[in-house]
């Protein structure tokens, strides 16, 4: 029997294999969904504290790669998300809420709310690329510290950070040192690469209406920056801290790359979108037949190591 089980401070996935925040996850008939496939877990859409409409449409377009977004948090609100959980766990699928913010007390406020709730694990995101006005927090250094700072004194569940990608060992580097001060469990990288543009040349005119056209990247762009973010901080943190990555994961070589290069999870964004909840089951399984390959029986076979040229 191959094993493609994974564990996030005691909880236990039974494939590592999941859905990443942001498609299909904004409603409980979304999640549903998820929650009858064959998906490791469940991630719900990033939440606020209040409702948010988003932005204006088009604010989502597949392209030949993968696609842009400039979704703008849309969401139903956290307490939404609080009301829907023993019905999303009563699947038996470990759940986890991601959690967005202006600032830390908003954070705060959010945490405080699921302490009470059946949901297992707190995805904090500090990396939306798309409220106007608005920067990624995880490209602010001291922020990002500050609102680790304030869930760790008040979450009572296991959580982690979503970071955007970054491109600079010396971001690397300051970024994992606040992370391995912190009382993170794991880190989920990358978010999409924000800010791309994607033009239709005929029409003169970018693909979606906010931020003049300007959003998210996803797809299969995205892998080798977010295989070089889950390789970089695999060497740079603590090994208490697990990886969940995601960006680009279509197929099984792509999880088995990710697991490589040292990732514990895998999250599934564009290629779900794009897919749908069968997605879950045809990457396991490739994954799978990968390992069988290889005579690996478990993640732990292979995890991290990723062979470099002397
Ligand atoms: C949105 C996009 C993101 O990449 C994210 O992390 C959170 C929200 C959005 O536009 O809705």
């Amino acid at each position: 029997m191959i094993d493609i089980s994974a564990n996030i401070s005691g909880v236990h996935f039974d494939s590592c294999i999941m859905n990443a925040s942001g498609p299909l996850d904004t409603t409980l008939e979304e999640l549903t969904d998820i929650a009858m496939s064959r998906a490791g877990g469940i991630v719900m859409k990033s939440c606020t504290v209040e409702v948010r409409e988003g932005n204006p449409e088009p604010r989502y377009v597949d392209v030949e790669w993968g696609s842009i977004n400039s979704m703008g948090l849309p969401n139903l609100g956290y307490k939404y998300y609080n009301e829907i959980t023993p019905k999303l766990k009563s699947y038996g699928k470990p759940l986890i809420a991601s959690i967005a913010g202006a600032e830390s007390q908003e954070y705060r406020k959010i945490v405080e709310s699921f302490n009470s709730s059946n949901v297992d694990i707190l995805e904090i995101n500090l990396s939306c690329p798309n409220v106007v006005g608005r920067p990624q927090i995880g490209y602010d250094f001291e922020m990002s510290e500050e609102i680790m700072g304030v869930v760790g004194d008040v979450s009572d569940k296991p959580w982690g950070v979503k970071l955007p990608p970054y491109f600079d060992f010396v971001h690397f580097e300051e970024m994992a040192s606040i992370l391995n001060n912190s009382k993170i469990s794991f880190i989920v990288s990358i978010n999409s690469i924000g800010n791309a543009l994607f033009i239709d040349w005929e029409t003169e005119k970018v693909l979606i209406k906010p931020k003049g056209g300007f959003g998210g990247l996803g797809g299969k762009y995205i892998k080798p920056t977010a295989l070089a973010n889950v390789r970089k901080f695999a060497e740079l943190l603590n090994k208490r801290i697990k990886i969940v990555g995601v960006g680009g994961v279509y197929s099984g070589i792509d999880a088995f790359e990710f697991i490589l290069s040292g990732a514990t999870l895998l999250q599934l964004g564009t290629s779900f979108a794009q897919e749908g909840p069968q997605i879950f089951e045809r990457v396991s399984r490739e994954l799978k037949e990968i390992m069988e390959k290889k005579g690996y029986a478990s993640l732990e076979d292979f995890r991290g190591k990723l062979k470099v040229m002397d």
